[in-house]
Parts: structure tokens; sequence; C-alpha cells
């Protein structure tokens, strides 16, 4: 890494490094596209429930994330029910409902009759009269099922990342506009975002606590994940479903799939404004074998903002390297580190160190989708969930073309990773794209 990308030229006067982080948002030009959390206007289309008034719960998806999101959704309201569940596999929906009974007996009502297979499984549930839906599919899905959730007025807990290109995230725009007019929730599974530690940490970044942000770094490194081994009487779409991962179309690769975390964590430093463009690389070095569909193993992306800002991921997933799951944040006045597996440290001209009372990050986010429920104050992450995920999608642009990017041209891509919903059936045979080659495969 150039030593010049760290030493950038404080261009700032002295009353703006007074005020902070507020005022170095101002002067740059950036616009903040969304706080913490915005609290909509709009009539609420749905009745607010009284306290001891059943919600029914619908889960879509039940893998290992949408079982533990039921489990949390049940855990956060007492007189929350699960009564409906989807799947398009029916051994995946049987084990989920098998370990939501050990766990959550008690509000487990899912009858026979709303145990729904298939790929327009996610519309009978949401049809079987929910109050609530919880996505936890691949992400490829996403797009559609938010949509047909918020048309039909249900409140919705959406796991990331929530789509897996451009097309996908104006739809997802589009559906978090009609949820606030609606006065919908929609949560996202952005859960890093509802720690405790992080929001005291970020909440002291953005009110200038290390001074005029001047760059921010984040790593994801990680080793190699699950597979499942192809079974004779599986067809080309049942073995692509059962891994979705390893196909671009149905995760968005691994940039898009796990990394958009790191991509949410920068995005929220930089008080969720969008960058001007992107510069990146990309390939597969490791994960190698013909098993790994057409993703890549590692990334490397510069996001650059207004007033010569930058913020860079670096992320891998290669078997026996050195994990780490971090954000720094550079600023005039101090740093701060940002340790997903540890402590969150501000060094600098105001030295700090979270000690507060540590959370369950995961169960809070359904804590809070159902107390805004219940208070009938919606909460509404849709457009910044969005945005986090056009950022992971723009990397992986980049990362694909080593072109540079601007995330005016990223966000207005017309390329479609994946069949219309309608069109998903088991004999269609998506074909896998190639794996793409820097300096050939081109933007479009
Ligand atoms: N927030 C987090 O930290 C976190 C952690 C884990 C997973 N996730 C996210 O949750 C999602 C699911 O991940 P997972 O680990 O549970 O995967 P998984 O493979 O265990 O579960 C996905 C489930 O969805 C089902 N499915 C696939 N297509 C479907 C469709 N069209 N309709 C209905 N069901 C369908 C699959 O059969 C499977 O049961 C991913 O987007 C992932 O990124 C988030």
């Amino acid at each position: 890494m150039d030593k010049n990308v760290w030493i950038m030229k404080d261009k700032t006067k002295k009353s703006d490094k007074a005020s902070g982080r507020r005022s170095f948002i101002k002067k740059s030009g950036i616009v903040l596209v969304g706080s913490s959390i915005t609290y909509p206007t709009g009539i609420l289309v749905t009745p607010t429930p009284a306290k001891t008034e059943q919600i029914k719960v619908g889960l879509i998806g039940c893998g290992g994330r949408g079982t533990g999101a039921a489990s949390q959704a049940l855990q956060a309201d007492p007189n929350a029910v699960l009564t409906a569940m989807g799947d398009i596999f029916e051994d995946r929906l049987e084990s989920s409902y098998s370990e939501l009974v050990k766990i959550k007996g008690s509000q487990m009502k899912v009858d026979k009759a709303n145990k729904f297979i298939g790929f327009d499984a996610y519309q009978k549930v949401i049809d079987s009269g929910v109050d609530v839906v919880l996505l936890t599919t691949p992400p490829a899905f996403r797009p559609a099922h938010l949509t047909a959730a918020i048309n039909a007025n249900k409140h919705t807990f959406c796991e990331k990342p929530v789509a897996v290109d451009a097309p996908g995230i104006r739809k997802v725009l589009a559906a978090a506009k009609m949820a606030k007019e609606k006065g919908l929730s929609i949560v996202s599974g952005f859960c890093y975002r509802h720690d405790n530690s992080n929001k005291a940490t970020f909440g002291r970044i953005l009110n200038g606590g290390v001074g005029e942000i001047k760059a921010a770094t984040a790593f994801r490194n990680g080793g190699e994940l699950w597979f499942k081994d192809r079974q004779p009487d599986w067809k080309e779409m049942t073995h692509q479903m059962r891994n979705w991962y390893y196909f671009n179309w149905l995760s968005g690769d691994f940039i898009v799939e796990q990394s958009v975390h790191s991509c949410d964590l920068l995005s929220w430093c930089m008080g969720d404004a969008v960058p001007i463009k992107a510069m990146g690389t990309g390939g597969r070095q490791v994960r190698v074998d013909k098993r790994y569909g057409n993703i890549y193993d590692h990334f490397t992306v510069e996001y650059q903002y207004p007033n010569d800002v930058k913020t860079y991921l670096f992320t891998r997933q290669q078997a026996n390297t050195q994990g780490r799951n971090s954000v720094d944040v550079f600023g005039t006045e101090g740093n701060a580190l940002i340790n997903l597996y540890g402590k969150s440290e501000i060094t600098g001209k105001e030295p700090w160190v979270f000690r507060g009372e540590k959370n369950d990050m995961f169960q809070t986010e359904h804590d809070e989708l159902f107390a805004s429920i219940r208070n009938g104050k919606p909460l509404n992450e849709g457009k910044r969930m969005a945005h986090s995920t056009m950022l992971a999608i723009l990397g992986r642009m980049v990362g694909y073309t080593g072109q540079e990017i601007s995330w005016e041209d990223a966000i207005n891509s017309n390329d479609t990773m994946g069949p219309k919903i309608e069109e998903y059936d088991w004999n269609l045979n998506w074909p896998m794209t190639p794996i793409a080659v820097p300096g050939k495969t081109k933007f479009s």
C-alpha cells in the first residue's frame, strides 16, 4: 500500500475541525442518505397490535440463519407465534421446524398446511395471514420476496445482503420507499449496527471523536466454508441451489454475500454517504476447484469519496490464512479501531474504550423490530441496507472488470444476474457465467 494514501492533506479550516464529523460531511458535499434509524411519517397500513395480541410470524428460507432469526423473533416478543414456514427443500424446512420446536415449542403454531415447499412458497407464507415475515433465503431472491411482502403489508426482517445486482438494489429501494409510505418496518440483518459497542464507537466517530475522517480500512479475512457433495439424483439446479454460495447469480460472490458486513461498517463511518467511484482487484487463487462454481476468493477495493477521503476493503477466503474482521478509521485527531472479534477503542486526542454493557446483536435486532411494531413507530432500514449491499456489488464490479466504475454507473447498471422470480423451476438450467477475468470481463 502506498504510504501517501495514509498521509492525506488536511484542507479543513479550524472552525470546521471544532464541529467535527458533521461539518466534514457538509463541507465535503457528502449527502447523508440515512441515519442509523429513520421513522416514517406515513399512515400505518396495519393497526398497532395491543400488548396481549398475537403477532403471527412467517419464515421464508429455513436454513441456519432462518432458524436462528425465527427463534430470536419468538424470543423478542412473548406473544409472537410462528405460524408459517417456506423453503424449496422439505428436509431443510423439517429440520428447522424440529429445532424450533425444541427451543420455542409453546410459540410454534405451524400447521402442516402452513408448511410450504417450492419456489412459490414465499408467496404462500406471505398470503397465510402472517403479520411479519423473516426473509432468510440466499440473497438472489430477496428483492422479489421483499417486494411481495411489502405489497402485502407485512413487517419484515430482511437478511443481508439484500440483492446480488443493481436492478435488484433498485427494486429493494422501491420496496423500502413503499414500506415508508405504508408505515411498515423493515429491519435488516446488518447485525453489527445493533451491537452496543459498535453503536457507541460509531456514534463517537460520527460526532467528531477522531476529528475529520481521512480514510478507513476494513478487513474481512477468513478460511474455507461448507460444501455439499453432489448426489447422483441431483439435477444441475438442485446442485446449484444446495451449493448456492458458490454461484454468483445466487450469492453475488463472497464479497457481496459475506464481506458486505464490512462494506456496511465502512458506510456507517462515512455517515451512510455513497462514494463517487471505486477501483479494485480480485481473483481466484486458492479456491480454484470446479466445485467452487464461479466465485472469487479475494478482493481489494478502494472507494473514493469527495474531498479525497477514501475507504478500503481487504477481503479473502483462503484456507490456513490469518483471520481478521476489523475496521480502522483514521481521523485528523485520532484513530478508531473496531475489532469485531474483540474490543473497540479510540486513540489520539480523546482516547476512549467501550466499557458499556455487551449485548447479543442478533437478538437486539429482533427486539427492536418487535418493539417498533408494538409501539406503532416503524423502523425502516431499507435504504441503508440497499446502499451497503450496492457498495459490495460495486466492489465485485471493479474486481471482475479491473476498471474504475462510478457509483452512478454501477447503481444504474441493467446487468441482471439471474432469472425472474416466476421463471425459477427445477428443470431450469441457468448458465453459470464463466469466471470473471479482469481486463477481459466487461462492465455492463
Ligand atoms: N447477519 C448475519 O450475520 C448472517 C449470518 C448467516 C447468514 N446470513 C444470511 O442469511 C441468508 C441465508 O444464509 P444461511 O446461512 O441461513 O444459508 P442456508 O443455506 O443455511 O439457508 C438458506 C435456506 O433458504 C432456502 N431457500 C433457497 N432458496 C429459496 C427460495 N427461493 N424460497 C425459499 N427458501 C429458499 C434453502 O433451501 C435453505 O434452507 C444469506 O443471505 C446470508 O448472508 C446472515
